[in-house]
């Protein structure tokens, strides 16, 4: 295998030709890489093949064509699956695994990996199929630093990468914490539109200042996150006590217009657990120490 990698030069082979993987062979295409793909569903290969890339017959056969091996798959157990057989291909290779899988999948799959004599990166894409290869696609990677270093002019062109650390799990371990906030901001969309529905008021209209306050809102994280990070909770912006009412009126009016409160109850109970552990004065940001336990 060459140690060195241009944009113009990287063998790069796909696996997995999903929604994600069409996405990611074409952004290595359109860049010039000489690129092969496999999919279990062969005919997905097509568009790629009328665009130049080769195909490989078996999982093996495509990754014996390139030095950069990228798998997006459905999950952990599926690039197992597709790796083993392919197990003697794979010495001297760097495998980037993009499928989202949990922290103990990845370090398994690194220490397999690695045992064939191959590089190991895990990453975690933040794009959608579409945004693959613009400025608005990043890539958080962890594993092998010096694979990372050698094809980051290739991996860049998915989207920007940052290399979180030599710990393989690392990356599935942001992904997870940066994912929880999404789905957190997902659960809060779907109770303010519910609850605007109760009164006849459509999701458009609750959604317009939702986005501006949430945009806002989202603003205030990184002073939250110098508290939680210093463990300083001292505060003259917003006190657990205010935003306990505040909640507290919230799930009021969310069972007055018949709704459940089973998304936004549990914040409460933080908030409950730190105004009964002494701590009503303190940042909103301290509710994170009754999920940690530490109180
Ligand atoms: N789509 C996104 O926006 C996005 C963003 C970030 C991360 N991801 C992650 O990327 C991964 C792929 O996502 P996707 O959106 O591309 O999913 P997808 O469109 O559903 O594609 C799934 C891929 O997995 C393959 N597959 C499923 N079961 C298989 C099996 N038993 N053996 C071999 N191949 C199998 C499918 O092959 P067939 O075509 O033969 O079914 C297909 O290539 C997931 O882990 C996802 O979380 C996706």
């Amino acid at each position: 295998m060459t140690s060195t990698a241009s944009p113009a030069t990287t063998l790069v082979t796909v696996l997995g030709l999903g929604n994600l993987g069409q996405a990611l062979a074409g952004a290595f295409l359109a860049q010039g890489h000489p690129t092969t793909v496999w999919n279990r569903s062969a005919h997905k290969a097509d568009g790629l093949a009328a665009r130049g890339a080769s195909t490989g017959a078996t999982p093996a056969a495509a990754i014996e064509k390139s030095e950069l091996v990228v798998v997006a798959v459905l999950d952990y157990d599926t690039v197992r699956d597709l790796l083993l057989p392919a197990a003697g291909s794979l010495a001297g290779r760097t495998v980037v695994n993009l499928t989202t899988g949990t922290p103990g999948a990845a370090r398994d799959l690194a220490a397999w990996v690695t045992d064939q004599g191959a590089a190991y990166l895990d990453g975690a894409v933040y794009a959608v199929p579409q945004t693959i290869g613009t400025s608005a696609s990043f890539v958080l990677y962890s594993g092998d630093e010096a694979a990372y270093r050698t094809h980051r002019p290739a991996l860049d062109l998915i989207g920007e990468g940052t290399f979180v650390g030599s710990a393989p799990d690392l990356s599935s371990v942001y992904d997870t914490a940066v994912l929880s906030g999404m789905y957190g901001m997902f659960a809060g969309f779907f109770q303010a539109v519910a609850l605007g529905a109760t009164e006849g008021i459509p999701a458009a209209a609750v959604t317009a200042p939702l986005v501006r306050w949430l945009t806002a809102a989202a603003e205030a994280l990184p002073s939250f996150a110098e508290e939680i990070d210093r463990g300083e909770y001292a505060t003259t912006t917003s006190t657990l006590e205010i935003n306990r009412v505040g909640l507290r009126n919230i799930l009021a009016t969310t069972q007055e217009q018949g709704l459940s409160t089973d998304l936004l109850a549990p914040l409460l109970r933080l908030f409950d657990d730190q105004v009964a552990s002494g701590h009503a004065s303190a940042s909103l940001s301290r509710a994170v120490e009754s999920l940690r336990g530490s109180r």
